[in-house]
């Protein structure tokens, strides 16, 4: 395959190829931010808070200071007002938390105090000894504690919708056919291999981060401001990252931390907080309520949708992920209506985390759907069939391309959904009860500007530089195989220098758009170099070409080419512009304004939202099917079989992307059977904060796992036609977990996770 000569037709994009970085990350060559580790650089060890609201009176230094290494401690009585509170997540929900600016506490695990030795063995030591005095207050741990407080979004002074559309409560009082059922999603928390680490190094009072990121430019602007310092003097270098998921997409509180503790020591600083530190210290999924009423007719139509939801966040933020602006247009419904609500806690401020909207969301609406298909005695597939809706229902807005029923089909077939019995518990293998489970999955297909520097050299070598973010997600080798595509070169031929905020800026590698933003700056790039090289050419009498109208000519195979079998080496056309050919090219795609790429450079977000634009709707959709076995003793789930069928527009490399949504439904399963952050009532600590404690699933927990891309070609949504896959597959996940169980047993469980305990209603 790799030694075919690739016509026109057989483009690099669409081709299965392995990550460009492979050899390196099998190899241990691959740096990591936290691999970084400059000379003379001492240690930071983290102390938190073991109270989850209230003051710090005092701290007791004198053993921590006698431990042999110490070098410093920091605490608020150092920073004070030296720094200002990094921005919330995204930007999103006003303040944050802050952390050694007062005496303040927010939440357990708070970040206290900071303390630096010559090892990291010292510094933890020096840290362990410190003793805190403190003035506890009682904490609000979650909805229903004394102390919680609920604020309406929409009542608030942020610019919050809550997409509503005709008379709801009136049709839904109407109705032959109701529903009405609430449902709810527990904490949960991204585990990411690389750990929270931080290393800052000052040089020549320029300040440079070593740190995993989803936002280089995001992290050095935040950073910058915390600071007082100008932005063009924050350096970030992040590299190739171990795992995100959102946890790398805002800027948490121990960067500024760690780089004031190294400006005051004059030495590199680097903090390797442990994985228990990573549940607090960074940001998590929120615990959601939902309240679901559903009304149709006989014949199956919605004819009200009411979803009401509520979300916890910290004390001082408003941080919210509103997935009703999902929920309210994935169906055709005449009435529509929803509200979101956060509730405030003594708790960490929350943020993204897969799918931060639709993970949650659609949970409750895709439940309800089935429980709503069994009122009315129809097929769940049939019920989302006749629902279908090529406009979204609130403001009649088209969908740009809209297949998800074509997924219900695709992977009905594939998982033989037409051998399911529809009464629950009535499938048997042996003494397991089977139920079949299937729900809708969907991700707004968002998209940001994006900037680019390529090069190509009369050998072919090509340079991509660009902030482009690679979290294990096939991120650098998608750029490569756009760039190798358009430039006719073979991806080896390719590099891809990316992860540092020296690079032109490429925005936020979340929300399912950096493909998107990236791989369409790349091609623009690309288009620059051709048109250079072809107006060359043309404009050449020694060339093939010369006269001949530049649009005609391509870059295919190493040389430039014609239709009428012309052919000049790359070698002579780049030679012809100088010893090496370089553009730089920036990309606003339509839905944005004209200043977004400056933005993007500011580290702002600039992103064209696919659920907010003014004239059109962009989505990717999917079906989910899940197949469980259900112990009647033990009460034990097991998945059986899980399919996955999305169209998401262009996939660039099947390879990579097949990995991303098979790891969004392995996810998927995770979060409806196994994981939940669990927190005391009373103390509103995380009690299972680790990997020994926090379920998460094995080998053994996971079978087959079928991934099927429906092709989709949407030229309307960005020049590539890509949607997105990042997010798309944990989505309906969790919704077709519940609704299998509940087809095997009976048993509808409406609380996320499904476990044990939740089945023992089962009669053996
Ligand atoms: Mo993702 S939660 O958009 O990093």
């Amino acid at each position: 395959m790799t030694n075919a000569v690739r016509t026109a037709e057989q483009s690099h994009i669409g081709q299965p190829t392995p990550r460009i970085e492979a050899h390196a990350k099998v190899t241990g060559e691959a740096r990591y931010a936290s691999d970084q580790i400059p000379a003379n650089t001492v240690h930071a060890f983290l102390v938190t808070s073991a109270i989850a609201r209230g003051r710090v009176a005092g701290f007791q230094l004198e053993q921590t200071r006698a431990t042999p290494g110490f070098i410093d401690v920091l605490t608020h009585e150092d920073i004070g007002h030296d720094l200002k509170p990094p921005p919330p997540p995204g930007g999103q929900g006003g303040k944050t938390t802050t952390t050694l600016e007062s005496d303040r506490i927010w939440h357990a695990g708070q970040i206290i105090a900071v303390v630096i030795g010559e090892t990291p063995e010292a510094a933890r030591e020096a840290a362990e000894q410190v003793r805190v005095r403190y003035i506890e207050e009682r904490p609000a741990a979650t909805f229903d504690s004394p102390g919680a407080r609920t604020v309406a979004l929409a009542d608030g002074k942020g610019p919050h919708e809550d997409p509503k559309v005709g008379d709801a409560e009136r049709a839904y009082t109407a109705a032959a056919i109701k529903l009405d059922a609430r449902y709810s999603t527990p904490t949960q928390h991204h585990n990411p291999l690389e750990l929270f680490t931080t290393t800052c190094e000052w040089r020549d009072g320029k300040l440079v981060i070593y740190e995993p990121s989803q936002w280089v430019h995001g992290l050095q602007h935040a950073v910058a401001t915390q600071l007082g310092m100008d932005a063009a003097d924050v350096r970030v270098v992040s590299g190739l990252v171990g795992g995100a998921f959102g946890s790398r997409g805002g800027t948490t509180h121990r960067t500024a931390l760690i780089a004031l503790a190294a400006k005051r020591l004059n030495r590199p600083v680097r903090l390797e907080p442990t994985r228990q530190q990573g549940f607090t210290i960074v940001t998590y999924r929120a615990e959601t309520r939902h309240h679901i009423r559903l009304a149709a007719a006989r014949d199956g139509r919605l004819t009200a949708l009411l979803h009401e939801a509520w979300e916890a966040t910290s004390r001082p933020s408003t941080y919210n992920v509103s997935g009703t602006a999902t929920t309210a247009r994935l169906y055709a419904c005449p009435n529509v209506a929803t509200k979101v609500s956060v509730t405030q806690l003594d708790r960490n401020t929350p943020g993204f985390m897969r799918a931060p909207p639709e993970t949650p969301y659609l949970f409750p609406l895709e439940s309800a759907m089935d429980e709503l298909a069994y009122k009315l005695g129809m097929d769940p597939v049939e019920l989302r069939r006749i629902n279908d809706t090529q406009k979204e229902p609130i403001k009649g807005l088209a969908y740009t391309s809209r297949h998800m029923v074509e997924c219900f089909d695709a992977g009905a077939k594939a998982f033989g959904w037409s051998r399911r019995n529809p009464q629950p518990a009535s499938m048997r293998d042996g003494e397991w009860l089977v139920g079949f489970g299937c729900a809708a999955a969907a991700y707004p297909a968002n998209v940001a500007a994006g900037s680019t520097r390529i090069s190509l050299a009369p050998t072919g070598e090509a340079r991509i530089q660009m902030a482009v973010h690679d979290l294990g997600t096939g991120g650098y080798t998608a750029v490569a195989l756009v760039a190798a595509d358009r430039l006719g070169l073979p991806v080896t031929k390719v590099t891809v220098i990316g992860g540092e905020s020296d690079l032109p800026a490429a925005g936020l590698a979340a929300g399912s758009m950096h493909a998107a933003t990236t791989c369409n700056a790349v091609a623009k790039a690309c288009e620059m170099i051709r048109e250079r090289l072809a107006g060359a050419a043309v404009g050449d009498k020694d060339s093939a070409f010369f006269g001949g109208d530049p649009a005609l000519l391509r870059l295919q195979n190493m040389a430039l080419v014609d239709g009428a079998g012309h052919r000049e080496g790359l070698d002579k056309a780049v030679s012809r512009t100088g010893a090496v050919l370089e553009v730089y090219a920036e990309n606003v795609p339509s839905g944005l304004p004209a200043d977004a790429v400056q933005k993007i450079y500011r580290g702002e977000m600039a992103m064209a939202r696919g659920s907010e634009l003014k004239e059109e709707m962009r989505y990717a959709f999917g079906a989910q099917f899940l197949e469980v076995g259900v112990n009647p003793l033990t009460r034990e789930v097991r998945v059986r079989r899980a399919v996955g069928a999305f169209a998401a527009g262009k996939i660039i490399n099947p390879m990579t992307a097949r990995s991303q949504l098979m790891g969004g439904m392995i996810w998927g399963i995770s979060s409806a059977l196994h994981e939940e952050t669990e927190i005391d009532k009373r103390t509103a600590r995380y009690y299972n904060n680790d990997f020994a404690e926090y379920l998460i699933p094995v080998n053994a927990d996971i079978p087959e796992v079928d991934v099927i891309m429906i092709p989709e070609q949407d030229s309307e949504i960005n020049e590539l036609g890509i949607k997105g896959i990042g997010e798309l597959g944990i989505t309906g996940m969790n919704a077709a977990a519940a609704n299998a169980v509940f087809h095997a047993t009976g048993i509808r469980v409406r609380d996320l996770p499904i476990r044990i305990e939740k089945l023992l209603p089962l009669s053996a």
